[in-house]
């Protein structure tokens, strides 16, 4: 069957720059196939910043990789859905458009920068090369647009840098250097997966502030991955929450923070160290485990953990189901459901 959005959704008045719809992803395991994503649908428009987030393993990275064709082949296979950019059927494109889309279009940060960086380039080699790639500036001209920007994510002596190594810069300038190699070729996206997990809090909320004040300087759409809701919260305008390898709940921010709609948006909410509680007390974590994906339950895939379950969730498929408010929920027990 073919997916349709929702007649009402406001995502979907004026064309989006990125749609992923219906999308399904396997992964090849030891113990069979491994069903990442099922159904995944999410739309970003120009200049917009939307957020995922979800528990590990749910499915993050592989949207982000299925966007950008990193998936590993072999290993991983798309079963189904579609993924548009700009116009453009982004899982036919042949290869060599691919890579013009990647790293200039649309841009990658990710978790770790020290294994993103090279370690036997400078940084200066590094921040020109896509621009050498994709612009075929002179050397000259790269390193001067590369200084430049180094300057514009708060690298200090940004022209000296140039000539840095890797392993000479803390771990927050050097996620600084992969923001400046991800915003070099002026992206009109930028997916950033997991940018400041591996930093300490205080770096965090610097690179966060960071790349907020570049996507709104450079107008570009941005998609955020994380496993912190909290950090959503400043970022993003539109969140999607995701369940083993499906979106429980898409939600305007304001919404999802004070009145989220699934059980598991607001699991994840309540974990979030909130200013009335007392500093080191204890978050509740959301008990239970997530389900292992290859043996899946009938019925809502949150049912295990979830406080308000009742006997229907352990029968058929739980669609995502539109609210009035611009809002779609994964759940039978949400209540105010769209006419
Ligand atoms: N290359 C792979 N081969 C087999 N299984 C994989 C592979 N990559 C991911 N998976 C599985 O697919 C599921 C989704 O993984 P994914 O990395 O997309 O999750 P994630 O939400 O990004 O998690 P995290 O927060 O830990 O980064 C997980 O169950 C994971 O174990
Ligand atoms: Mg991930």
């Amino acid at each position: 069957m073919r997916y349709r959005p929702p007649a009402h959704d406001p995502m979907h008045d004026t064309e989006p720059l990125l749609s992923v719809d219906d999308l399904v992803v396997s992964y090849d395991t030891d113990d069979g196939p491994l069903r990442a994503l099922d159904g995944v649908s999410l739309r970003v428009a120009k200049g917009q910043r939307v957020g995922l987030v979800g528990e590990s393993g749910c499915g993050k990275s592989t949207v982000a990789l299925s966007v950008l064709r990193l998936l590993p082949s072999p290993g991983a296979r798309v079963l189904r859905g579609a993924i548009r950019f700009d116009g453009q059927d982004l899982l036919t494109l042949p290869e060599r458009s691919m890579r013009a889309v990647r790293g200039r279009r649309v841009s990658m940060v990710f978790q770790e920068p020290m294994t993103s960086l090279n370690p036997v380039c400078t940084i200066g080699a590094q921040v020109t090369e896509a621009l050498t790639i994709h612009h075929r500036l002179s050397r000259r001209e790269a390193r001067a647009r590369a200084a430049e920007m180094l300057d514009r994510v708060g690298l200090p002596n940004a022209r000296r840098q140039l000539d840095a190594w890797p392993h000479q810069l803390s771990g927050g300038m050097r996620q600084r250097v992969m923001i400046a190699i991800a915003l070099i070729c002026n992206p009109e996206l930028l997916i950033a997966d997991e940018p400041t997990t591996a930093l300490d809090v205080t770096t965090q909320a610097q690179i966060l502030e960071l790349l907020g004040h570049l996507q709104q300087q450079l107008g570009m759409a941005a998609l955020l991955i994380t496993h912190d809701l909290a950090v959503l919260a400043e970022f993003a305008q539109t969140v999607l929450v995701m369940y083993a390898g499906q979106v429980v709940e898409q939600a305007p921010v304001d919404l999802l923070f004070s009145a989220p709609a699934h059980p598991y948006s607001r699991a994840l909410l309540e974990s979030i160290p909130s200013c009335a509680a007392p500093r080191g007390s204890r978050l509740p974590a959301i008990p239970g485990r997530v389900p292992d994906l290859r043996s899946l339950p009938v019925g809502c895939r949150f049912q295990d953990r979830c406080p308000v379950v009742v006997e229907a969730c352990r029968t058929g498929e739980i669609p995502l189901r539109p609210f009035g408010d611009g809002r779609s929920v994964r759940c039978i027990l949400s209540p105010r459901e769209a006419p």
